[in-house]
């Protein structure tokens, strides 16, 4: 009889996308088993389960930690113990920090920093600005282990902006040459520049200000320009955070021509819309904003027809000082780890989503995109037993105050969801239970592209 120090039974395990009535076995924190659920199994420990599903752990692409700079909004520390409660296993962190990660000094004091202080495995963003274009930092970043850079056409938060389209065109140029991908804040700051004005003039300091500052064709033209240049460059590329059908109809038909280009999708752009939002204020707001309700549904049709190729939390703290501010001066974004997978469950109850799209949106293809796969992804023999135990159809209440994150407040606050996490495990180990965060820091693995 085979036997493995951990076996997972019961349960029903996400296994190229569909649910298997399988028993997972785990040795040395790899995959070393999957057998049929009537098969013994020998281990030194077992998970009797009660047909909760078993999903690979989350693969997030879009995470930013605050330190080193910010760290009062969020840590390395406190932001992997959100990931951990949220079921995400491993993170690849932006670059947005203070100092910005524009060469491999600075690459290299985060390394040192979430080495120490990481509770799950990780990959770091390279920053692209201006100060690293035709600096040769780009590909040194590269060959020192970065698996994506990212930039922003549009001031969100943070000091990098590269709103001139002759070194956005030479940024993309020199991507392309590191064969890695890269993520981009697609708004047009001009037109921002023009809307934001306009904003404050119409409607002060009302929500609504937000909204018609930064108008969807500030992201359809920025995407277009995008296209354009991919076409040219063939750099592989991700629109972050896209948040209009229209763009993505864009985005679908580069792809149909050949263009190297995904588009991400945020779970909180499929769950709120602008009249949601207006009800729950600053608070709620990120960049770009979500828009109206027949755009968010049509959001939900392009992901159901593979039209969105990722889904990313974009977690981005920030102090509830600084959020509880006039809408145009509120600082965007706010905590997303603790509640994209639930807020995606509660989707898969209300039979807007499957947990195979969970897999392949938010493991597997971000694992991909980053170098990843097949150690990190799914949960085939071989990759690390990173994995997410859920319950689809407890009840509960999200209540921000018992965040692992700093930051203490979201949209979600409140709000019943159907569909809980039970267990987090990175590697084989327990790191957290009932979204309370068990692994401590110094835990996490560096991940480079494979
Ligand atoms: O809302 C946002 N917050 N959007 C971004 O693009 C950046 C992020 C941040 O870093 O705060
Ligand atoms: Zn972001």
């Amino acid at each position: 009889m085979s036997s493995a120090d951990l076996s997972v039974s019961g349960g029903r395990i996400l296994l190229n996308g569909e649910l298997r009535s399988l028993t997972l076995g785990i040795t040395d924190g790899t995959v070393s088993h999957l057998v049929e659920d009537d098969t013994d199994l020998a281990a030194e420990e077992t998970l009797a389960l009660d047909g909760e599903v078993v999903l690979p752990g989350l693969v997030d692409g879009h995470v930013h930690f605050r330190e080193p700079g910010y760290t009062e909004k969020e840590g390395i520390e406190s932001g992997t113990a959100a990931a951990a409660a949220g079921g995400v296993t491993t993170i690849v962190e932006m670059p947005n920090t203070i100092p910005p990660v524009l060469d491999t000094e600075r690459l290299e004091e985060k390394e040192k920093l979430f080495a120490e202080k990481s509770r799950i495995d990780f990959a770091l963003f390279g920053a692209i600005t201006d100060e690293n274009v035709g600096t040769g930092d780009i590909s040194a970043l590269a060959e020192a282990g970065v698996t994506a850079f990212k930039t922003f056409m549009a001031t969100s938060f943070g000091p990098l902006l590269m709103d001139d389209k002759g070194e956005l065109f030479e940024a993309f140029e020199e991507v392309a040459a590191t064969g890695l991908p890269l993520y981009i804040h697609a708004e047009d700051e001009e037109y921002l520049d023009l809307f934001r004005e306009r904003a404050r003039d119409e409607h002060g300091t009302d929500i609504a200000a937000f909204f018609s500052s930064r108008p969807p064709i500030a992201e359809t033209t920025a995407v277009s320009d995008v296209l354009d240049i991919v076409d040219e460059t063939g750099t592989e590329t991700v629109i972050a955070h896209t948040t209009t059908a229209k763009a993505l109809d864009r985005v679908a038909t580069a792809r149909e021509d050949g263009l190297p280009v995904h588009a991400e999708v945020t779970p909180y752009h499929l769950v709120f819309d602008e009249a949601a939002l207006r009800q729950i204020g600053t608070r709620g707001l990120g960049t770009p904003p979500a828009r109206d309700a027949a755009n968010r549904e049509a959001l939900w049709e392009r992901l159901r027809a593979d039209e969105v190729h990722l889904v990313g939390s974009d977690h981005a703290p920030h102090l509830l000082e600084e959020k509880n501010r006039a809408p145009l001066e509120a600082a965007p974004g706010m905590p997303q780890l603790e509640t994209a997978l639930p807020s995606l469950l509660d989707a898969v109850a209300s039979g807007k989503l499957t947990f195979g799209e969970i897999g392949k949106l938010y493991a597997e293809r971000p694992a991909r995109l980053h170098g990843l796969y097949p150690r990190k992804g799914s949960l085939q023999i071989g990759a690390d037993a990173d994995f997410v135990v859920v319950r689809p159809d407890e009840k509960w209440s999200v209540d921000a105050d018992a965040f692992e994150s700093s930051g203490s407040y979201s949209p979600f606050d409140g709000k019943t969801l159907r569909g809980n996490i039970y267990r987090t495990y990175q590697r084989g180990k327990l790191i957290a239970e009932e979204m309370n965060t068990l692994v401590q820091p110094g835990q996490g693995r560096q991940l480079t592209p494979e």
